[in-house]
């Protein structure tokens, strides 16, 4: 596993994705920049996002609030007070963990023993073995399944009660010890706030203080009756965004998993007070739906359902993806109630009612929110995509299978020989072809080694004019994931390409 993540970080410098910030300054921790390919492939990941929840949907408009915004949205959104992480530090290694962090590690250790027994269980009974109700017998399992859930469930009491002593103690009597060191000598926990401060104005005394947005929602919210009366938006309907957020994380580890300064994907879906439920099934199902349409393998995925609830939600679920280091929670859908509207009527003083025609009343609008981090979701593209092959000549093959919907360069064009007229033929179908798709020339180095180069960039075509080609018009048209090749005419390649890379 470790290993396999090792490689994708590897491969995402290698051929150009994703690159360490100021990396001469020998990098800033938890920040990244998108190199040539990765700026294209997060591109495209926005626009196959934006294209499903904005184009697709009648009721669902997009906007694009700016990152600055009047620090009393913070006070009203909950962030001043309750946007906070526990923090423990190890006294003897000096080093800072997440309290709900180290007690969650504990508990995956367990349930990898679970997954042990389970294995051991299986190669004992073959195929009479049956899972389930190995799993809901085997008084061991049930043991660690127990201490999994005493521990999560009184982390969350303590942690929602602000108990952070009880935090403590509990990790104290799990005997849980530092990752790195070992050492099992605990401070107390403490909350700390994870947004970052900045100043607007220029004279000291003038100047106001400022957050960096931690999530991209509260854009949406204080704009919700601008966009609905100027959209004459009627409930149900949805604003979208996609940008910036910033959150000064602690732990900052698992490359573009968890960074400071990373890019959301929300939408905010204005309902009828009640009707949460049947939203909250909805969304859930039609977002899942949607990462099942990338074809990254359904066992891939699976929900979470939340017990512990952040201060604004009634509800939530976690759609979580298997990344290399396990299943982590790539989007989030959340009933928000009325909690954001209703805390920014009070702070504001502005009414942000609706009336609803049809009942011939006014109401604050319950929310459903789904969010989806960008680079958490390049990260899944990208992991899952990273593939070793053994070929049948004995050698293996870097390849990346991007979803061809989202992969930066749709087709190589590759002249067989550098001469005899054949770069002009080349360069001809990448001016025609430009117009539609992202592709590019490439005549250094044999063609076999041009082909793995683009197999490795996540290229779903290699396009190649060889002598033949000034006969008869057509060209070799192979595919990256097949290796098949076939001959097809010049005037046919658009319709090929469009029938594979188009949503
Ligand atoms: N508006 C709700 C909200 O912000 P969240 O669960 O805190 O909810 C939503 O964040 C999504 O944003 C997460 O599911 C994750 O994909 C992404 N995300 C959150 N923090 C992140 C970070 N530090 N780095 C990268 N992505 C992050």
């Amino acid at each position: 596993q470790d290993d396999q993540f090792k490689k994708v970080i590897s491969h995402a410098k290698e051929y150009g994705y994703v690159f360490q910030s100021s990396e001469i300054y020998d990098g800033l921790s938890a920040v990244y920049d998108y190199a040539q390919n990765g700026a294209e492939l997060k591109k495209n990941i926005r626009d196959y996002w934006w294209k499903a929840m904005v184009q697709m949907h009648e009721n669902i408009v997009g906007i694009d609030a700016a990152i600055f915004m009047h620090p009393t949205t913070w006070k009203a959104s909950g962030h001043v007070d309750a946007f906070n992480d526990p923090l423990i530090d190890n006294k003897d290694s000096k080093k800072r963990y997440r309290a709900d962090v180290l007690i969650e590690d504990y508990c995956a250790k367990i349930e990898t023993k679970i997954d042990k027994e389970v294995a051991k269980a299986a190669k004992r009974f073959g195929d009479a073995f049956n899972k389930e109700e190995f799993l809901s017998t085997n008084g061991r399992v049930l043991g660690y399944q127990e201490k999994i859930n005493t521990t999560l469930s009184r982390m969350a009491k303590s942690l929602e009660n602000e108990d952070l002593a009880d935090v403590k103690a509990l990790i104290e009597e799990l005997e849980i010890a530092d990752p790195l060191t070992g050492s099992k000598n605990w401070t107390d926990v403490k909350q700390f706030n994870l947004m970052f401060g900045t100043k607007l104005g220029a004279s000291a005394d003038s100047a106001m203080d400022l957050y960096l947005r931690p999530e991209t929602a509260q854009g949406i919210f204080v704009n919700f009756l601008n966009v609905q009366k100027t959209g004459r938006m009627k409930i149900p309907f949805g604003i979208a965004q996609t940008g910036k957020a910033f959150r000064n994380e602690i732990v900052a580890r698992q490359f573009i998993f968890r960074m400071r300064e990373f890019e959301q994907m929300e939408m905010q879906f204005f309902i009828k007070p009640g009707t949460q439920q049947k939203w909250y099934e909805h969304w859930k199902e039609t977002r899942l739906k949607w990462h099942l349409s990338l074809g990254m393998g359904e066992e891939n995925y699976r929900f979470h359902d939340h017990e512990k609830l952040a201060h604004y939600a009634d509800a939530a679920a976690d759609i979580e993806f298997k990344f290399p280091f396990g299943f982590k929670e790539l989007e989030g859908i959340h009933s928000r109630t009325d909690f954001d509207l209703k805390a920014h009527e009070e702070y504001s003083g502005k009414k942000l009612q609706y009336f609803d025609h049809e009942d011939n009343a006014s109401y604050t609008p319950y929310v459903l929110e789904t969010s989806i981090g960008l680079d958490r979701m390049f990260l899944a593209v990208f992991s899952n995509s990273l593939q070793e092959e053994a070929l049948e000549n004995g050698t293996t093959r870097t390849v990346l299978k991007l979803p061809s919907v989202l992969a930066p360069v749709k087709a190589a064009i590759l002249p067989l020989v550098k001469k005899d007229g054949l770069p002009d033929v080349a360069r001809k179908i990448v001016e025609d072809l430009k117009w539609d798709f992202n592709v590019i020339y490439d005549e250094k180095d044999a063609v076999g080694r041009r082909y793995r180069r683009q197999d490795a960039n996540g290229t779903p075509f290699c396009i190649t004019v060889d002598h033949d080609t000034l006969e008869d018009n057509m060209v070799t048209i192979r595919h990256r994931d097949t290796m098949e090749q076939q001959r097809v005419k010049i005037e046919d390649l658009r319709e090929i390409i469009k029938q594979e890379v188009d949503v």
